[in-house]
């Protein structure tokens, strides 16, 4: 057999393929047999595929968040000699970084939390950017602690061994607040989805005003390079967040039930004595388990921290912050006909409300 005849037998055997149209489809034809996918059901669906924006303001504070400016591994730690600090001032730097931990490693977990229920809300997009930030920051600050703790007491704050009484009270007490900040885990998670977006914005708006309010007094007051360094990166952080929700809750607050505003007015009184706890002293009321032994060594352990150049303010004048601080947010708030709580600690004026710590509070920092 030729080349030739061989090649003639295979033509005969060939067919055309499938896809080798004889006219090109028609797009409106097509779309006739076209339908719609069936309905996604419920709110919960996290994807948003739609990225739209009520409040521009947001896009401005996301695109000044990129890049924060700084990062906790090039702060100068080189500075911070352990040497140089006895060995009961190093317990007691650490365990004030201890304490800020209880609320400083639960902020990432927390503000993860609530960059998902942006999507799962479809909120606007530069409000998923700026909780993306805000996680970000969070997680940064939480490393702030972990360097300055491990610097001081390696180990620190729970699995090392004390070798002075004041090293035993420092982990004695880290392990109580410890045991506080866990428990209110469970109730945030319920919160977030049970309240609405103001409830929970005026909440994470508290803890906003709160930590700035710290981080700003406490670099005005340490001497220690790295701590000043710190400090003052953190408060520009928490200003930031700070505006974020300043700017959501002028757009949400003049449209509330006096349902929500009387759930803001008793959320108040919860965030006020949760983050007393780092503000002020942990009031003895509701939230608070701690043995009476807490109070006396607390004091010991901030005293020991203040010699050593940490910047902790005494009592008196973190009243005086704390105050100013909770009055700034009544200011906000109260133009839109909502109760501020009494904060009688603190001499502050209002509509008495229990907390009752069984309720799902928005605790955060
Ligand atoms: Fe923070
Ligand atoms: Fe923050």
């Amino acid at each position: 057999m030729t080349a030739d005849s061989s090649a003639s037998d295979l033509v005969q055997k060939t067919t055309t393929p499938p896809t080798d149209w004889d006219e090109m489809p028609d797009p409106e034809k097509l779309l006739y047999q076209g339908s719609e996918p069936p309905p996604i059901v419920g709110m919960d669906n996290i994807f948003p595929l739609e990225w739209y924006t009520k409040t521009p303001k947001l896009e401005e504070i996301y695109e000044k968040s990129r890049d924060p400016g700084w990062s906790p591994h090039l702060l100068p730690w080189d500075t911070l000699n352990p040497e140089e600090f006895t060995q009961d001032q190093r317990y007691a730097i650490a365990y004030w970084f201890a304490l800020l931990s209880v609320f400083d490693a639960s902020g990432p977990a927390v503000f993860a939390r609530a960059f998902i229920h942006t999507y799962e809300k479809h909120e606007e997009s530069p409000l998923r950017k700026c909780f993306f930030s805000v996680v970000r920051d969070e997680h940064a600050h939480e490393e702030v602690c972990e360097r300055a703790i491990q610097s001081m007491v390696p180990n620190g704050p729970l699995n090392f061994e004390p070798e002075t009484p004041l090293g035993h009270l420092a982990r004695h007490n880290i392990k109580w607040f410890y045991y506080n900040g866990g428990r209110y885990w469970d109730g945030y998670k319920r919160a977030v989805d049970k309240y609405p977006l103001p409830i929970l914005f005026t909440s994470f708006l508290f803890g906003e005003v709160a930590s700035s309010t710290l981080f700003k007094s406490m670099e005005e007051r340490t001497s220690i390079p790295v701590f000043k360094e710190a400090f003052r990166r953190i408060a520009q952080d928490e200003a930031r967040h700070r505006a974020i929700c300043m700017f959501v809750l002028k757009r949400l607050l003049p449209n509330l039930s006096q349902e929500d505003k009387d759930t803001i007015t008793r959320q108040i009184r919860a965030g006020f004595i949760f983050l007393s706890g780092i503000l002020y002293e942990p009031p003895t009321e509701a939230f608070w388990e701690l043995p009476d032994v807490f109070f006396p060594s607390h004091r010991i352990l901030e005293e020991e921290a203040r010699t050593a150049g940490l910047g902790v303010l005494s009592l008196q004048e973190r009243r005086e912050n704390w105050r100013e601080a909770v009055l700034k947010l009544k200011s906000v708030i109260e133009p839109y006909d909502i109760r501020f709580p009494a904060l009688p600690e603190i001499d502050v004026d209002g509509e008495t409300v229990t907390f009752d710590a069984n309720e799902e509070f928005v605790a955060v920092f």
